[in-house]
Parts: C-alpha cells; sequence; structure tokens
C-alpha cells in the first residue's frame, strides 16, 4: 500500500525543511494496549516508513536513513505470527538505505550527531531512549511534517479514496437495512461489517448512528436507542484503509419518505454544503469554506441550529494535522459538513462528504453514496435486501435455571 520510493521522497521532503544539517529520530510508540488488542501506528511514523509495527526507530540525517528494528524472536512470533525484521525483506518494503538492530541505534545515533556536528529532532522518545543525558535539548519535527501531511501525494489519494468507496458503499447499503424498531447499533453494525467485508482494517473513529433525539447529539456514538417511524437516522461513519480514514456523514428518514418539515431542512443543508464546496479552491482558507455554507443557513433564518464548524482536514487522522490558516492548495482534503439541529423538534441533519482540492475545482470524493434527497428515497425503496444477513438469537423468556447441588431435607 505504500511505495518505497514514495516513503523515501517524504523523509527527503522533511529534511529538506530542517536545518541542512539536522538528525532525526522518530520512534513507533510502544504497544502499551497488550497483544490481545490491535496497535494503531503512530500516523507520523507510518507516513514516513509505511511500517506500523512497534519498537522501529528512524535515524534520518544528511548521511543517513537508517530503520533500527529488533530482532528475530522465535517466541513472539509463535504467539504473534511472523514479522519483518533486520533484512532486506523490510529494507525493500521501506526504502530505507538501512536496516539495521534496533541494538545499535543509540551508537548509531550518537555517531551521527558528532559527524554532522547538527541540532537534533526527535518524535516520540526521550533523551534516555536515545542513549542521551537527559539534559539533551531536544527539538520537535513535528510541525514539519504536519505541514507535508497537509497536501496529500498520489499514493495517499489513492488510500482515502478507497477508505471513502469503502465507507461510501457501506453506507448504501446500511441505507437499505434500515427499519424502524431496530436499534441505531443495528446500522452500526452493518456498517462495521461491511467496512471488513470490503477490506478496510477499522472504522477510523467510532460510528455515530443517532435517530431522533440521538440526531441532534454531534458525537453521540453509544448508538443504543430503538428507533422510531418518523424520525431522521444521522449515520457519520469512516472506514480505515492502511492508515487513511474516510469521514461521511448521510440522513435519512427513517420512515423512507421525508416529511415536509424534514425535507425543508434536509435541502436548507444541501444548499449550505454546495456553497462551502464550492469554495473549496485553492488560494482559499477553510474559514471561507465555512462563511459560505453559514450564510446559506443564517440567511434562511436557522444560524442558531448550526451548532459547528464546517471543515476539518482528512488523512491520516481523522481530524487531521496541520494549521488552518493555510490557504487551500491542491491536494488538500477537507471535509465539508454543514449541520442544523432543532433539539426541540428532535430534528437534526448533518451532510458531510470528503472533498479534495484540485486546479480544476473540488473533488468530492465520497461521491459513491447520494446525498440528493430524492435518490436517498430511492435507495431506501429497496429495503429488505439486507435483512437475511442475521439470524436471530434464540428466544429466551426465562434465564437458565441455577442448578442445585443439595436439597435440604
Ligand atoms: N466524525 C467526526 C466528525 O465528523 O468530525
Ligand atoms: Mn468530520
Ligand atoms: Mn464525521
Amino acid at each position: 500500500a505504500f511505495e518505497p520510493g514514495r516513503l523515501r521522497a517524504r523523509r527527503q521532503a522533511v529534511l529538506a525543511g530542517l536545518p541542512k544539517d539536522a538528525v532525526l529520530v522518530i520512534a513507533a510508540p510502544r504497544h502499551t494496549a497488550g497483544d490481545l488488542f490491535s496497535y494503531r501506528a503512530s500516523p507520523d511514523f507510518l507516513y514516513l516508513s509505511g511500517q506500523s509495527a512497534p519498537r522501529l526507530v528512524m535515524l534520518l540525517g544528511p548521511n543517513e536513513d537508517v530503520l533500527f528494528a529488533p530482532p528475530q524472536d522465535p517466541r513472539h512470533e509463535l504467539w504473534n505470527g511472523p514479522r519483518l525484521a533486520v533484512g532486506t525483506a523490510l529494507a525493500k518494503a521501506s526504502g530505507f538505505a538501512e536496516v539495521a538492530p534496533l541494538s545499535k541505534r543509540k551508537e548509531r545515533i550518537k555517531a551521527a550527531l558528532e559527524r554532522s556536528g547538527g541540532k537534533l529532532y526527535v518524535l516520540g522518545a526521550e533523551p534516555k531512549d536515545l542513549g542521551l543525558p537527559e539534559t539533551t535539548k531536544l527539538r520537535s519535527p513535528a510541525e514539519r511534517i504536519h505541514f507535508l501531511r497537509q497536501v496529500k501525494d498520489a499514493g495517499e489519494l489513492a488510500l482515502l479514496q478507497r477508505a471513502c468507496d469503502v465507507t461510501a458503499a457501506s453506507l448504501r447499503e446500511a441505507i437499505k437495512s434500515v427499519q424502524p424498531g431496530q436499534f441505531e447499533y443495528e446500522v452500526e453494525a452493518v456498517i462495521g461489517y461491511l467496512f471488513r467485508r470490503y477490506g478496510a482494517q477499522r472504522p477510523g473513529f467510532a460510528s455515530i448512528v443517532g435517530a431522533g433525539p440521538n440526531s441532534c447529539v454531534l458525537h453521540y456514538s453509544a448508538n443504543s436507542r430503538r428507533y422510531q417511524a418518523g424520525e431522521l437516522i444521522v449515520m457519520d461513519v469512516g472506514a480505515e484503509f492502511h492508515g487513511y480514514t474516510a469521514d461521511i456523514t448521510r440522513t435519512v428518514p427513517t420512515s423512507g419518505k421525508f416529511s415536509k418539515r424534514q425535507r425543508e431542512i434536509y435541502e436548507l443543508v444541501l444548499r449550505a454544503q454546495a456553497a462551502g464546496i464550492a469554495a473549496c479552491k485553492p488560494g482559499l482558507k477553510v474559514s471561507d469554506v465555512h462563511a459560505a455554507a453559514r450564510k446559506v443557513i443564517v440567511d434562511a433564518g436557522y444560524g442558531q441550529y448550526f451548532l459547528h464548524g464546517t471543515s476539518h482536514w482528512l488523512g491520516l487522522d481523522v481530524h487531521d494535522v496541520g494549521k488552518y490558516s493555510r490557504a487551500l492548495v491542491p491536494g488538500m482534503v477537507l471535509t465539508v459538513e454543514p449541520g442544523i439541529y432543532i433539539a426541540k423538534e428532535s430534528l437534526g441533519v448533518r451532510i458531510e462528504d470528503d472533498i479534495l482540492v484540485t486546479e480544476k475545482g473540488p473533488v468530492v470524493l465520497s461521491a459513491g453514496v447520494p446525498r440528493d434527497p430524492d435518490a436517498l428515497e430511492a435507495l431506501l425503496a429497496k429495503r429488505g435486501v439486507g435483512k437475511s444477513l442475521v439470524s436471530p438469537l434464540p428466544k429466551r423468556e426465562t434465564p437458565p435455571k441455577r442448578p442445585r447441588f443439595f436439597r435440604l431435607r
């Protein structure tokens, strides 16, 4: 999924933005959750190495492009399966000039520093982890890395597009599974099942599925209520594909047809979103995108019900890194997600898409699931298709009896 040449280009770009004698050390975070929980790579480490394993360290400098890895460990591999260790496979996958044993890192870092006489930039480690005196002043390369991550290269865009395609396809099926009387988590489950079925590794953030009153709760993720006919259901979800996450929201009527009032609000949010998307142009800023979307809602008299910002950067993190003061340039990806939340009517609508900025105008990466209200109603008309996915659990009227071991006579 990560092309070695691109990884190397990213590492060189980081160095190019630092003083020319800088030495850079980046350590992958430890796997603190334990073997039975999946490890989540640090986005910065993944971005520069393509590797999502713990206990790796990279050393970059004027003469260094080294990845340090732990030795082969048969006991670890017996429990956890094979992993790339020091050797050609790891070097090939990551494109590092050299792969060296983890135990050599301290002496190599020291030598690199002495040779360059330069400044040390460190991410993910303390001086003592690197064999340096506690008082060593460490600079952070984070700002430089995050500046680069803000503009996606072709390899990243391919992964983001795949994450969006998986999410869109899953949402289409989820919409067809909506049945009043079900629980919100049943819709969440269809989405989670399809993410894996379509090859994504996991959700990029906790799925939000909220109907009726919960449609007005912005980061609702309990997804535990039985929803009713006549409500709107907000589904805000994103598949993570090799570290990159989509973030798409669709809002549909549980009954299959929008009521007049629901459609009025829905179409207003859709117009606001269109205005926001149209403002995703090089030279403008996220604040311009927000102003464009917000104006539509304010002009219609609903400004007090639009409770959040319109956009965030999207990439390896769902709320991706990068400064919001920076003007849009081609290759940036951001969400456009206006919403109106009228709690006293239990009526919440959010529509969220993922937009790539290009010279030729905005590209909607998440166009694989419709947002036009008629198209959504047409999808809902196909309901029932997904129903055979799950056979019901056996019904048990009474809990099993506790066994009695002895009886008093
Ligand atoms: N899913 C979280 C957000 O839209 O920002
Ligand atoms: Mn979002
Ligand atoms: Mn979202």
